[in-house]
């Protein structure tokens, strides 16, 4: 399977921003602006939609943010129930009222710290920026948890930055701090996954995986990880 390495184009990357908003004109525009230009710079949603495409399991999606996921996937014509859950209770308010807004009906969102509680699921999951903000202990039993909520025929898509010495590694880890400072993120990054030892996961649970590399022209190290059942 090959990786989208171009963003959504223009049109649809306002289209899908319009969602966030503000519902009187003199409103935050943050998450408009924000939406429209993760959209408009970053391969993430086409690489994932990419993965996902032929299936029908529902999708969990760990850590989901303002849920720009759902609005992609409904944008692709890829309809599966969908549920995200984030830690950030402010994003999920936004994202509920988002994806209301443009009629997503199948989408449900939840405030969940994934440190503390991993919710029950059966089907795909995506965990798509999210692992390095989680502490290692805990992003190992995700991981884990994760890997067992696969049914067959559902994936799981990871993004994550890896911890491979790269230039781009520390670039990456820099805006995430940057991020952090900003207030726009609610953790500072703290470990970055290791590739060897997703792979020994995944093979160890007997899963088909790829690695690939899903950062576009932009400057950060990011790979795309796709995981199934055999
Ligand atoms: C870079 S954003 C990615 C958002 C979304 N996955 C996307 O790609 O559009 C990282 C997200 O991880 C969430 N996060 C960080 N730590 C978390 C935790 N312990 N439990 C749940 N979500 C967490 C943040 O609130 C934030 O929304």
């Amino acid at each position: 399977m090959s990786v989208a390495t171009r963003p959504v184009d223009s049109a649809r990357a306002r289209g899908i921003a319009d969602a966030f908003r503000p519902a009187r004109p003199w409103g935050n525009y943050w998450d408009y602006f924000y939406s429209r230009s993760k959209l408009g710079s970053d391969p993430l949603y086409p690489g994932v939609c990419d993965a996902l495409r032929g299936t029908s399991a529902p999708l969990l999606d760990l850590g989901c943010g303002l849920g720009l996921l759902a609005h992609a996937l409904a944008a692709d014509g890829i309809a599966l129930p969908y549920r995200g859950v984030d830690s950030d209770d402010a994003k999920i308010r936004r994202a509920k009222r988002a994806a209301a807004r443009v009629g997503l009906d199948g989408a449900a969102f939840d405030t969940v710290d994934l440190a503390r509680v991993i919710p029950e699921h059966r089907g795909s999951v995506a965990i798509l920026d999210v692992l390095q903000f989680i502490p290692p202990d805990a992003q190992a039993r995700l991981l884990d948890a994760a890997v067992a909520m696969l049914s067959p025929g559902a994936k799981l898509v990871i993004r994550t930055g890896l911890d491979d010495g790269t230039s781009r590694a520390r670039i990456t880890r820099a805006v995430d701090v940057f991020s952090r400072v900003l207030g726009w993120m609610n953790a500072a990054p703290r470990y970055y996954p290791d590739a060897d030892a997703l792979r020994a996961r995944f093979e160890a649970a007997g899963l088909a995986y790829e690695i690939e590399p899903l950062y576009g022209n932009t400057p950060f190290n990011n790979w795309r990880v796709v995981a199934e059942r055999r």
